[in-house]
């Protein structure tokens, strides 16, 4: 059986590829990872997990030895630090790792566009494309390139949903009337999987995606299948950053990744080559409103299997070494007995369903404030809400908290990454016959002390009701 590695396998695209290739039984799963516990526990058995990153090349091409095909689902966006450098420095070293390690191909999925009109993102995602099939002669590249990418928990499908559900009248920018081509996770997955054997020997450049349509046509498209009338007037400006903060208001999205989106669509992105009509005839790309219809059925039947939000997308993973907040110096804990009668069980599935749109109890206006300061200052907010109501694994975004352990039945710890000055968890302890809550604080300086001190009156209602609540949701669930 061949071996098959993904980088990448807990991002949006590799945990989705990564499934389908174990559905599919044809080949051996490899995973190159940053953090070991991000991976689904139903699929830990199932597949070789190698943990490091691209920018160690010893672990690469041990992690590489055995490869056939090496799947490159790798981006560095997030980073703090010039992400076109480690772009280039990661997608090298993975080339050459390839080469020395002897793996066939490596498939990329970049995104579509030229060169000429790139935006910084794109632009990072054309010279990784480049860099990768830079040795033809040593090892063959398949580049898939896609636009707009349309699925559950997409960031692009996000945005419509969310513009679209919640404006019935809004007035558009000219970007929003730029043509892009936009395409189903569904079919992306499909192209990336036929690439495996694809019978060809030279590299390749691929650009995938269904019917041009513009972002006014998107989510004029997507409010028809919602069932919604929305009213788009156009206005002759560009506005980006007017526009990203509108983003960042109505969507779940942070302004980094609004305003990328927004310099993306300022010139078009159509296909620039038909290869794949011409190399995988068995795939007819879906509508647009097919996708959006997918990826809202995904949404009701709690199908999402990953975010745009699981990814860091930073130089290193968000949640390593967060997993002990032993080093906090300010507590908050609230201890809630529970009797007989109720489950230990209970007590920590009803921990697991806070956040998202199950709210925070009864003081959740409280946290909305919170949130709201949190989102104009930067910050992600509440509205990232969670993957799936009545689950989570570790990874998962939880509004403004990312799960950084989890240990069933027994601890959901979580870290805040909302703007705070200073570190904060928030840990439920679920023993035998008393749920222990703790709110755990490493302050920044002076100003991280006056902020706890500041809010600690709030904590007081905060937390002694979500202890309490958590119990009675329990008793409920028992
Ligand atoms: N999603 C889209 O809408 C879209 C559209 C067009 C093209 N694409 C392309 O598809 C590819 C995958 O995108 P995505 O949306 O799936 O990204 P994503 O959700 O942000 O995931 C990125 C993945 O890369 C991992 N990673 C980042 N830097 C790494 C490094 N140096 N070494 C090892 N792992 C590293 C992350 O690990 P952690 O979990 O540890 O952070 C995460 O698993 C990218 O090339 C992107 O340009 C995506």
């Amino acid at each position: 059986m061949k071996t098959v590695l993904i980088t990448g396998a807990t991002g949006y695209i590799g945990r989705r590829l990564t499934n389908l290739l174990l559905d599919d039984g044809k080949y051996e799963v490899r995973l190159l990872v940053r953090n070991r516990k991000k991976v689904q526990l139903s699929i830990m058995d199932r597949v070789d997990i190698r943990e490091g990153d691209t920018f160690d090349k010893d672990l690469l091409f041990r992690s590489l030895q055995g490869v056939d095909t090496a799947f490159y689902l790798i981006h560095s966006m997030g980073s703090t630090k010039d992400y076109q450098d480690l772009d280039r420095l990661s997608a090298e070293n993975f080339r050459e790792s390839c080469i020395a390690a002897g793996v066939r191909r490596i498939i990329y999925l970049g995104g579509l566009g030229v060169k000429e009109d790139a935006s910084k993102h794109l632009l990072s995602r054309i010279e990784t494309g480049e860099i990768l099939s830079d040795k033809p002669q040593q090892i063959q590249t398949i580049w898939l390139r896609a636009g707009v990418i349309i699925g559950s928990g997409s960031a692009s499908f996000e945005i419509i949903r969310n513009l679209s559900q919640k404006l019935p009248l809004m007035i558009t920018p000219r970007w929003v009337r730029t043509l892009t081509q936009p395409i189903g996770i569904l079919d992306v997955l499909s192209y990336l999987q036929g690439s495996i054997e694809l019978d060809h020997k030279e590299n390749l450049m691929v650009d995938i995606g269904t019917e041009p349509l513009s972002f006014q046509q998107m989510m004029q498209q997507a409010a028809e299948v919602m069932g919604l009338k929305r009213l788009l007037i156009p206005v002759p400006v560009l506005s980006p950053r007017l526009s990203s903060y509108w983003l960042i208001l109505f969507t779940p999205i942070p302004y980094r990744l609004a305003s990328a989106l927004v310099e993306g669509l300022k010139s078009e992105t159509v296909l620039q080559n038909d290869n794949a009509a011409t190399f995988y005839r068995e795939i007819s790309p879906m509508s647009f409103k097919q996708t959006v219809a997918h990826a809202m059925q995904e949404m009701e039947q709690n199908q999402v299997i990953s975010r745009w939000c699981d990814s860091s997308g930073g130089e290193a993973c968000d949640i390593t070494d967060f997993d002990n907040p032993a080093g906090a110096i300010l507590r908050d804990v609230r201890i809630e007995e529970y009797g007989e009668g109720i489950a230990q069980s209970d007590v920590f599935r009803a921990a697991c369903r806070i956040g998202g749109s199950n709210g925070w109890f009864r003081y959740n206006f409280l946290w909305q404030i919170r949130g709201f300061f949190d989102k104009i200052s930067g910050g992600y907010g509440l509205n990232r809400g969670r993957r799936l109501n009545r689950e989570l694994r570790v990874g998962d975004a939880l509004d403004f908290w990312k799960v950084v352990d989890l240990k069933e039945g027994k601890r959901l710890l979580l870290y805040a990454q909302m703007k705070v000055p200073g570190q904060a968890w928030l840990e439920f302890d679920v023993q035998p016959d008393q749920l222990v809550q703790t709110a755990h604080f490493i302050p920044r300086g002076l100003l991280g002390r006056l902020y706890w001190y500041s809010v600690w009156p709030l904590h007081n209602f905060v937390f002694a009701d979500m202890a309490r609540t958590i119990v009675a949701k329990a008793r409920d669930l028992s």
